[in-house]
């Protein structure tokens, strides 16, 4: 365990905080039914300030002269271990995970009020998960009833996440390599979902070959529950039943990506179930291929993070005109919402461990400008068209819903798209040939 990347962003937080204190749990196990409980899954926060992955820990960050990072951990425990696994225990933790000091989880209610008193601010993030709010707001009066033996509780309360968001916009060295191996993987899950595709498979068949290869490939499953959707299956935008079957005729459309220590990738691409586009098929691919490469080429420093969606639309618009499907100016069609009923979603969002990532979309002090691009932001470029049967379409076009979706790192002159599934008409039939 390399820590020396997590216990960085530590260091930043503690000379953020001043004179504060911040407290991080990371998420509760949850039960899923009787004895199972979902797969565990770390809080991103406490994950991007430990790298610790067990349940029931905490982090407290004690700033100032004498600054101290602390993490709250289960103690070893033999009987236990025997069922669920190791557990590495405070003092093993500590060392390897570059903390301060470690404790027994059990240890922080009484310890907490210690850790808070005399500090000017206590930063935390109220809402996230009650229970350590009512934990927080514990030791906080235990503080004040002790106010006479001259213990202050901090005058402030801050939301840590405004200031963990706005680092965790800019990726790190370590974050931007960790998400070019989960888009590797994933673009590999695709490719093999592509080349394995025949009529008359399942939905659920394509599912599994995407899952074979991410674990396959070492990543920790899916980073968000994946969708595969044969035919007008595809113009339900969040589409996860995954049981019907491919008609060969139609489009498959698919929105997988990995999860790779803690970090997503998040991919989509449409493919033709026999193999080949047909030709309406591919007009509908080429206007949204073309929109998104007008998307990436929008992405450099600098520019708004609305920029790079309105360069996707001017050219659905345009390609929704030559289609017949709308009249007038391209300005006219945005201007009045009309193009809406095929293209209803934004061209993407930040990426990173959570995968609609935290960060700003809008900043100034009225909230009225978009956030600016600027190296080490990632975030998807994910143009479509969806025409669901009735959605007012021509008879060739019903059923046919197209998503191409890339991630993308920005860079000093521009961006790097870093997912490399198969992509173009010529390099998607290529890979599904079988002779
Ligand atoms: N897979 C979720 C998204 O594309 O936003
Ligand atoms: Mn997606
Ligand atoms: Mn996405």
């Amino acid at each position: 365990m390399n820590h020396q990347p997590y216990s960085r962003r530590r260091e930043i937080v503690l000379e953020r905080l001043g004179d504060g204190v911040a407290i991080v749990p990371t998420a509760p196990e949850k039960l899923r039914n009787r004895d199972a409980h979902y797969p565990y899954r770390f809080d991103s926060y406490f994950w991007y300030l430990s790298g610790f992955p067990e349940p029931e820990a905490a982090i407290v960050l004690v700033g100032g002269k004498e600054a101290r990072s602390i993490l709250f951990c289960r103690e070893r425990d033999e009987a236990r271990e025997v069922w669920d696994g190791f557990r590495y225990g405070p003092e093993t933790a500590a060392e390897a995970f570059g903390f301060s000091e470690a404790h027994p989880i059990g240890t922080l209610e009484e310890k907490l009020p210690d850790l808070i008193a005399n500090r000017g601010s206590l930063w935390h993030s109220l809402g996230h998960e009650p229970a350590w709010d009512r934990r927080i707001a514990a030791a906080l009066n235990t503080v004040r009833a002790n106010s006479r033996s001259g213990a202050r509780a901090p005058g402030e309360i801050r939301d840590l996440r405004a200031l963990l968001d706005e680092m965790r916009l800019i990726k790190d060295a370590h974050e931007i390599d960790l998400m070019r191996r989960a888009a590797d993987i994933a673009s590999a899950g695709h490719a093999r979902a592509m080349h394995a595709c025949r009529p008359g498979m399942a939905e659920h068949e394509l599912e599994a070959e995407l899952g074979y290869e991410f674990r396959r490939r070492g990543a920790d499953g899916h980073a968000y529950p994946p969708i595969v959707a044969g035919g007008s299956n595809a113009c339900i935008l969040h589409y996860v039943a995954n049981n019907r079957l491919l008609a060969g005729s139609s489009l498959v459309l698919i929105d997988a990506g990995c999860e790779l220590a803690g970090y997503a990738s998040d991919i989509t691409r449409t493919f033709p179930i026999n193999g080949r586009f047909s030709a309406e098929q591919r007009t509908v691919y080429e206007i949204v291929l073309a929109a998104q490469e007008a998307a990436i080429a929008a992405i450099v420093p600098g520019a708004s993070f609305m920029d790079y969606h309105h360069a996707a639309l001017r050219v659905l618009v345009q390609g929704l005109i030559d289609l017949g499907l709308l009249s007038g100016s391209v300005d006219g069609a945005i201007e009045s919402d009309a193009y809406k009923p095929w293209y209803m979603h934004r061209t993407g969002h930040w990426l990173g461990l959570d995968v609609h990532d935290v960060g700003d979309y809008r900043s100034g002090n009225g909230n009225e400008e978009w956030t600016r691009l600027a190296p080490g932001m990632t975030l998807t470029v994910e143009p479509g068209l969806y025409f669901r049967p009735g959605a007012n379409v021509p008879d060739h076009l019903h059923g046919i819903g197209v998503r191409i979706e890339d991630d993308v790192l920005v860079s000093e002159g521009g961006c790097r798209v870093y997912t490399s599934a198969p992509k173009t008409v010529a390099e998607i039939e290529e890979v599904m040939r079988h002779d």
